[in-house]
C-alpha cells in the first residue's frame, strides 16, 4: 500500500510522518518465475530422483548459457564467489592479482581464499571501472593476473586490458557478476579474457536463487574448471593445484533455466523502470543517474545515482536515511571500497589512503530499488519524493535529524 505524497517537511517519515511505502521497496532483482513453471520443473527433479552432481538440468543450463553467450564452455557453480575461487585455481595463479577496489567485497574475498594477494587499483570516475592505464603501473614481477570487473554490467576497459595482459604475459579474467545479457558493442560479455565469471544470485537479472558460472573458449581451461569444481570423481581428470565442492544443484539449475528464458523480458522490464527513473531524476540537479551506452546491451539491473551535495543540498547518506524511513531501501554500493574493509585494510594498509576515486564514489553513489517488486508508479513516487526533498533543501539544511546511522544491508536481500 502507498500513501499520499508529502506536502510539508513534517510529512517526512524521518520526522514522524507516515512512510510513503508500507511494504518496503528493495534494491535487487528478486525475480521469481511463475509458480506453475517452477512446479513442473521441480516435478522432473523429483521424478528422476537426481538432485545434484552434474545432473541433466545443470548440463542443459551449461549448453544454453554457452549458446546464448556465443562461447565454447559455460561451467556452472554453486555461486559466483566460489566460481571466482575456482577460476583462480583453474588458472593456477600465484602471487598478486590486480583488481579494482570499487567492487563487491566478494571479488577480493575470492582472491584471498584462493591464496592470492589482491593489489587494489583505482577506477575511472566516469565509468567506475578499472582501465589498462591505471593497471599498468601496478604490475610487478609478483603479478600473475588482472581481474577486471564489469561493474553495473558495463564492460570495463576490455581491449586495452587484453593487449596489456598479452604483452606482459599475464592471465586476464573478468568478474562479470553484474553482466548477464550485457554486451560490449555487439559482442556478448562472456567471451573476453581467459575466463569470465557470472553470479546468479537472487539479486541479479539472471537468477538461480544462488548460483554462478564461468565462461571460456579454451577447452583446456574448461577441463581444469570442471576438475577444480568437483572434490572427487568428475567428468574430467586433469592435474590441478586444489579441488573443492563447487557443484550447482539441480534445483538451482531449474531456476536458472527459467531465468535464462525470461532474461530478455526481465531486462526489458528493468529498462522501463530505469527510463522512468532517468525521466524523474533528470530535472534534479545533484542527483545524476548513471547513463549507459545505448549501443551496448545492458540488463538494467541497477539504478545507480550519484549524489552531489553541493548541487542537491544533501549528502548521499542523508538522502539514503530519508529514503529508508519512507520504506525505500536504497543502498550504498559499494561503501566502503574493498581496500578499507577488514581483513584487507589490515593486511594491505598501503592501499587505504591511495584510492581517491574509489573513496569519492563510495561516498556519493546510491542504488535505488528496481526489480520485480517495483512498478513504474513506485518509481514516480520515489521521483516525486526526491524532487520534494530538493525543493525543501534550504529548510532542511543543517537539521541534525538528517544525520545518523544508515543500515548497509536492510532485510538481507543479499
Ligand atoms: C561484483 C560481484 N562479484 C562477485 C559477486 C559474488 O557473487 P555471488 O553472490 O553469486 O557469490 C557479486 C555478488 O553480488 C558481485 O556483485
Amino acid at each position: 500500500m502507498t500513501l499520499q505524497p508529502k506536502r510539508s517537511v513534517s510529512d517526512l517519515a524521518l520526522f514522524g510522518g507516515t512512510p510513503l511505502f508500507t511494504e518496503p521497496k528493495h534494491v535487487g532483482q528478486l525475480y521469481l518465475p511463475e509458480w506453475s513453471r517452477f512446479e513442473s520443473s521441480f516435478q522432473g527433479i523429483f521424478d528422476r530422483g537426481y538432485f545434484t552432481n552434474h545432473g541433466p538440468l545443470v548440463r542443459q543450463l551449461e549448453e544454453r548459457l554457452a549458446g546464448y553467450l556465443g562461447v565454447r564452455h559455460a561451467v556452472c557453480m554453486v555461486n559466483g564467489t566460489v566460481a571466482l575461487m575456482v577460476a583462480a585455481k583453474a588458472l593456477d595463479l600465484k602471487g598478486e592479482v590486480i583488481v579494482p577496489a570499487f567492487t563487491f567485497i566478494a571479488t577480493a574475498q575470492a582472491l584471498l581464499w584462493a591464496g592470492l594477494d589482491p593489489v587494489f587499483c583505482d577506477v575511472d570516475p566516469v565509468t567506475h571501472t578499472m582501465t589498462a592505464e591505471r593497471v599498468a603501473p601496478l604490475i610487478t614481477d609478483k603479478t600473475s593476473a588482472i581481474l577486471g570487473v564489469h561493474l553495473w554490467g558495463r564492460p570495463c576497459d576490455v581491449l586495452p586490458l587484453e593487449s596489456l595482459a598479452r604483452d606482459r604475459g599475464l592471465a586476464l579474467f573478468f568478474d562479470a557478476a553484474h553482466a548477464a545479457g550485457c554486451s560490449m558493442g555487439n559482442r556478448m560479455i562472456g567471451g573476453f579474457g581467459h575466463m569470465e565469471i557470472f553470479s546468479m544470485h537472487a539479486t541479479k537479472a539472471l537468477s538461480a536463487g544462488e548460483g554462478g558460472f564461468v565462461t571460456t573458449d579454451d577447452d583446456r581451461l574448461a577441463d581444469r574448471l570442471r576438475t577444480v569444481r568437483n572434490f572427487h570423481l568428475s567428468e574430467t581428470f586433469v592435474k590441478v593445484p586444489l579441488r573443492i565442492n563447487a557443484k550447482m544443484s539441480e534445483a538451482q539449475a531449474a531456476l536458472g533455466l527459467l531465468g535464462l528464458e525470461s532474461l530478455p523480458a526481465i531486462s526489458a522490464a528493468n529498462k522501463v523502470l530505469y527510463d522512468a527513473y532517468v525521466r524523474c531524476l533528470s530535472p534534479l540537479d545533484g542527483l545524476s543517474p548513471l547513463l549507459f551506452d545505448e549501443h551496448e546491451a545492458n540488463n538494467y539491473q541497477y539504478m545507480v545515482v550519484e549524489v552531489d551535495k553541493n548541487l542537491c543540498g544533501y549528502t548521499r547518506d542523508q538522502v539514503v536515511r530519508l529514503l529508508h524511513a519512507e520504506g525505500i531501501l536504497a543502498r550504498r554500493y559499494f561503501t566502503p571500497g574493498a581496500h578499507r574493509i577488514p581483513p584487507f585494510c589490515d593486511r594491505y594498509p598501503r592501499f587505504v589512503e591511495a584510492l581517491p576515486v574509489t573513496d569519492g564514489l563510495s561516498e556519493r553513489l546510491m542504488q535505488l530499488p528496481l526489480g520485480q517488486g517495483v512498478s513504474s508508479g513506485d518509481v514516480e513516487k520515489v521521483g516525486d519524493l526526491l524532487s520534494f526533498l530538493r525543493e525543501r533543501r534550504e529548510i532542511l539544511e543543517g537539521d541534525s535529524r538528517l544525520d545518523g546511522d544508515v543500515l548497509s544491508h536492510p532485510r538481507g536481500t543479499e
